[in-house]
């Protein structure tokens, strides 16, 4: 079924909860259809900017969008392909993330439970490939079916033809604006789980020891994020709103001199990853508030809305912070969440 709206509100649409709409919406809630969308967008719309909408929890409206907006509601479970050890999912673009990871729990299927509660869709998972605790979704996802407006056809990507990096793949590059992510399949375990709870705040797992289960990790998960990150439902906000910078060694050797408590992350390439997080909290914005907007108090890395503002407003905070970290430590902070 095919859903065209116009001038349609977009504020229960993006996680920040910003007030902004769409010139055109069009949505759809199963495969087939993705051809009736492609035509309409080579006809009626073709004159229009386009851009493919997933959860709304990492963007940023910034004005009224002059254009159509498209988003997948195919939120089924499409296959499920068990072997002995192993199963593969399928799942559609549109449903939600922390829906799927908590069947995949349900299921006793491992590999997903490091990413629970991350608000968003399926589809969005490989774009972003969403990060938590340890474990990417590159880890996990097989491959990713999705329309190639300028072919014209379904595609289908395997894992390494992703590109995938750190909150990055070819969806934010040479795809870009160019398909639609239609569903993610996923290789799961069934049995002989990797309990990834090497990670710092899940330390505390270790006491299970054989005992612990995927149950375990995701309420561990659960409990973490609901007592650092603010539900969106409550306070507007698009968890990280920058990515944690990717740095040379010599360059944070020279910082850490300074702030010997700086936390850093030595990659396996040679590079350094530093906590963003740490470094705006360190230069004193934890819990700052500027009009409607302002820095999460519990976790810098999160700017929040409280509610009714623009998104031009959570765009100048940032701007803010991003001069006063380069002041401060010489670091260009580079926001994750996509300004529209
Ligand atoms: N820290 C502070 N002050 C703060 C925030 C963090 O000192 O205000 C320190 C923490 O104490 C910790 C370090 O910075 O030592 C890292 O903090 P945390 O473990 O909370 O993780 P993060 O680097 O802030 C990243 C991801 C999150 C993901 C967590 C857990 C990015 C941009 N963010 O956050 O992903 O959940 O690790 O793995 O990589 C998201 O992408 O939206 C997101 C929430």
């Amino acid at each position: 079924m095919l859903y065209i709206e116009k001038d349609y509100p977009l504020k229960s649409l993006n996680t920040f909860g910003v007030v902004a709409k769409a010139k055109h919406y069009v949505s759809f809630d199963a495969m087939e259809d993705v051809e009736k969308v492609s035509d309409l967008l080579e006809t009626t719309f073709a004159a229009e900017k386009r851009f493919v909408l997933g959860g709304g929890s990492n963007v940023l409206f910034t004005d009224d969008f002059d254009g159509v907006v498209i988003q997948s509601r195919i939120d089924n479970i499409i296959s499920e392909t068990q072997t002995d050890s192993d199963v593969l999912v399928e799942v559609g673009s549109g449903m939600e993330w922390d829906a799927f990871v908590a069947y995949c729990v349900s299921k006793n299927w491992g590999g997903v439970e490091n990413l629970s509660h991350i608000p968003g869709v399926v589809g969005a998972s490989p774009v972003q490939n969403i990060g938590a605790y340890g474990v990417e979704a590159k880890d996990i996802i097989q491959e990713v079916c999705l329309w190639d407006f300028e072919q014209g056809e379904v595609v289908v990507l395997k894992n390494e033809d992703c590109r995938f990096g750190y909150r990055d793949s070819i969806f934010k590059h040479e795809y870009k604006g160019k398909v639609l992510v239609l569903s993610v399949s996923y290789r799961l375990t069934r049995k002989d789980h990797t309990m990834n709870i090497g990670y710092g705040a899940l330390k505390d797992l270790e006491q299970h020891g054989d005992a612990l289960t995927l149950q375990h990790v995701r309420d561990h998960v659960v409990a973490i994020r609901e007592s650092k990150l603010p539900d969106p439902e409550v306070i507007g906000n698009g968890g990280s709103f920058f990515k944690n910078p990717v740095l040379e060694k010599s360059f944070v050797d020279v910082l850490l001199v300074d702030y010997p408590d700086m936390v850093v992350y030595p990659l396996p390439d040679g590079k350094v990853k530093v906590a963003a997080g740490w470094l705006i909290d360190q230069a004193g914005w934890k819990g700052y508030k500027e009009g409607l907007v302002g820095v999460h108090d519990k976790q810098a890395l999160v700017l929040v809305n409280y509610g009714g503002a623009k998104g031009e407003e959570v765009v100048s905070l940032s701007q803010k912070i991003i001069r006063d970290i380069q002041q401060k430590f010489g670091i260009v902070l580079e926001p994750e969440v996509i300004f529209l």
